[in-house]
């Protein structure tokens, strides 16, 4: 629970019900993601319409107990993950905060998940995919192709700058399933693991001619859209998409003021900055295309893997304090934090 002023405390919540396109999901596993960590007033900034004392966390994997008088896809005792919706202007809900026995999630955001995929590392996934799926599938972002089971070959690049974060995993993986061909960054430290992702190049997004070697990566080939993710990757982007041909739009996972007048400045180049906050998907038909039609059968045949590694650093919610801590110190590389409970 996290109240206005203090830090964290743990402390009882009670049973809520579904509505009828909810279910109830026992929690077995949560994830914590960097907005969770923020601390004191910047929190504010972030999410200024959430009422305290509030159950935050997005990120939930554990089983049905209940579902909804009109939910059919799924029946007490399945696994699933879901992606918590406790901190949407829309929702403002303890009752739908990850960080809790009891979890109430939206029927369409959320997927059953394989017995070969454990609750910990199913965890990992829901903030992040559905950021990268709102940045490349809603029409107010890159507007890209829907991923399949079997997608027809696009002819055409995305751009993944960042895609050793968690958003850039999940962003690879949905281009590839969606038939795209991928141009990456990363670090030399994780450009293996982004090329075993599907990345069909990767470079260096540390070194100085970064945005000549994407462009020569890029070739004649059409842009469909790029991915900003992470700080100081609007810049680069921008200059990529200027400079090859096919889609102007890049979609930024970093909706700071310095970013924005950026985007807008990038009008001037006919560059398309749009800025993406990973929970809208909930209200269009990019959620139910991901978590309903696609990623309960893509992580059932291999096709998407639940990427960064968990890393379980506690059992039990009492274990929270100190991940979201461990989570505020930094320095996690392709890995996510995670508490199982
Ligand atoms: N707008 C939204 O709704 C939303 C939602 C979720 C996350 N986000 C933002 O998206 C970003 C990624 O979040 P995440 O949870 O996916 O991150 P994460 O998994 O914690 O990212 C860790 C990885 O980021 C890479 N990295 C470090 N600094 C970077 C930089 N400046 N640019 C690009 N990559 C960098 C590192 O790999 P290498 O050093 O090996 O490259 C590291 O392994 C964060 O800035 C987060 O705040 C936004």
């Amino acid at each position: 629970m996290r109240k206005r002023r203090a830090r964290f405390e743990l402390g009882p919540a009670p049973y809520t019900a579904p509505g009828p396109h909810e279910i109830v999901v026992r929690t077995r596993a949560v994830a914590v993601n960097p907005v969770d960590a923020i601390a004191g007033p910047a929190y504010r900034v972030v999410v200024p319409w959430l009422r305290y004392p509030a159950i935050i966390g997005s990120d939930v994997a554990g089983e049905v107990v209940e579902a909804g008088a009109a939910v059919t896809r799924f029946a007490p005792g399945d696994r699933v993950l879901g992606h918590a919706m406790a901190l949407e202007k829309s929702q403002n809900r303890a009752a739908e905060g990850a960080y809790q026995h009891y979890v109430v999630v939206m029927e369409h955001m959320a997927s059953a998940i394989p017995e070969s995929l454990s609750f910990e590392q199913a965890a990992v996934l829901p903030l992040t995919l559905s950021t990268a799926a709102t940045g490349m599938f809603q029409r107010d972002h890159l507007g890209l192709e829907f991923p399949t089971a079997a997608p027809a070959r696009q002819n055409a690049v995305v751009l993944v700058w960042g895609a050793a974060t968690g958003v850039g995993m999940n962003a690879t993986q949905l281009a590839k399933n969606a038939g795209y061909d991928v141009v990456a960054t990363a670090s030399p430290r994780t450009a293996e693991k982004v090329r075993a992702l599907g990345a069909d190049a990767v470079v260096d997004r540390t070194v100085p001619d970064v945005v000549e070697q994407l462009v020569r990566h890029i070739g004649d080939r059409a842009l469909a859209g790029t991915m900003a993710i992470g700080r100081g990757s609007l810049a680069p982007c921008i200059d990529v998409a200027a400079r090859t041909t096919g889609s102007r739009r890049v979609a930024s996972s970093q909706p700071d003021p310095a970013s924005r007048l950026r985007g807008r400045l990038a009008a001037r180049r006919a560059i398309d900055v749009s800025f993406i906050w990973g929970g809208t998907l909930k209200d269009n038909e990019v959620g139910p295309a991901v978590y309903r039609d696609f990623l309960p059968g893509a992580l059932a045949s291999g096709a998407f893997r639940a990427e960064p590694r968990a890393r379980v650093v506690g059992e039990g919610l009492a274990a929270l304090p100190d991940a979201l801590a461990r989570v505020r110190a930094g320095g996690i590389s392709a890995e996510k934090i995670v508490v199982t409970v």
